[in-house]
């Protein structure tokens, strides 16, 4: 009995993934609209009067923050595996850093890679992964409320693990707030959503990679993902 209950309620789960999946893919193309007019507004910025420019910055903003909870969303709740193809950590790591660095530079802060060239390659989605450094990036440079250094190295650990790293110089995480993080929806943000950790977590848990992290308060931050050394290539001569 209880058991045909809980395959009714997966099934009932799947069919919200799936709704939620058409529903947000759906809300895209009206969004997409939104942001090709206030782009186009901002082109003709010396045309308008102030508030209105402040205007268009203030719905561009909230725009980017749609569109980076539906990637979140979309990119979580896509079907496995299908998609994983061989694929450079450091490439990937290079693409994330490359998105992030006009937020970055905007809030003067400095992003620096240290890349261990000699990485064997992994079997991994790529947007799945990119969507992970995507987020603790993000997480990192809003660390820096007044500028700071980002440093993120890619390394092997004990012959068979690959870590990946990201050091920042922000505010740290306070002993309360540790146990806190991963929670969904727990932000200590005034505008966060609560949700980069919890999907980078879901995401990497689907590759068996593990997510941790040190934090000293008033100094800064260090997450670490350990990867599976069973989904990276074999044979490789290092
Ligand atoms: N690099 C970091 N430095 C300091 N605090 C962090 C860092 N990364 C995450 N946190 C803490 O974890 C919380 C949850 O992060 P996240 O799930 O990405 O949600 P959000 O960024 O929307 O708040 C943040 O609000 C913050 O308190
Ligand atoms: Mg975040």
């Amino acid at each position: 009995m209880s058991q045909t209950l809980d395959n009714v309620q997966d099934n009932k789960l799947q069919l919200m993934g799936k709704l939620t999946a058409s529903l947000l893919h759906e809300i895209r193309n009206p969004l997409s609209a939104i942001k090709l007019n206030l782009d186009y507004l901002k082109m003709i910025e010396k045309d308008l009067p102030s508030e209105a420019i402040e205007s268009v910055d203030v719905c561009t903003d909230a725009f980017l923050r749609i569109h980076y909870l539906i990637d979140n969303v979309l990119t979580f709740a896509r079907k496995n595996s299908n998609y994983n193809n061989e694929c450079s950590i450091n490439e990937i790591t290079r693409n994330a850093v490359d998105i992030m660095l006009p937020n970055a530079l905007k809030k003067n802060v400095y992003i620096k890679l240290f890349p261990d060239n000699n990485l064997p390659l992994g079997y991994y989605d790529k947007s799945k992964l990119l969507q992970v450094f995507l987020n603790l990036i993000s997480n990192a440079i809003e660390s820096c409320e007044t500028g700071g250094n980002i440093a993120i190295k890619t390394y092997r650990q004990d012959t068979d693990f690959v870590i990946w790293e990201i050091e920042d110089t922000g505010v740290g995480i306070n002993d309360d707030d540790k146990d806190k993080i991963f929670q969904d929806f727990f932000t200590s943000k005034e505008k966060g959503t609560g949700l980069g950790l919890s999907v980078c977590k879901m995401l990497l848990l689907e590759y068996q990679a593990d997510l941790y992290f040190e934090s000293t308060l008033g100094v800064g931050t260090k997450f670490f993902i350990k990867f599976n050394p069973n989904l990276m290539q074999k044979n490789n001569e290092l």
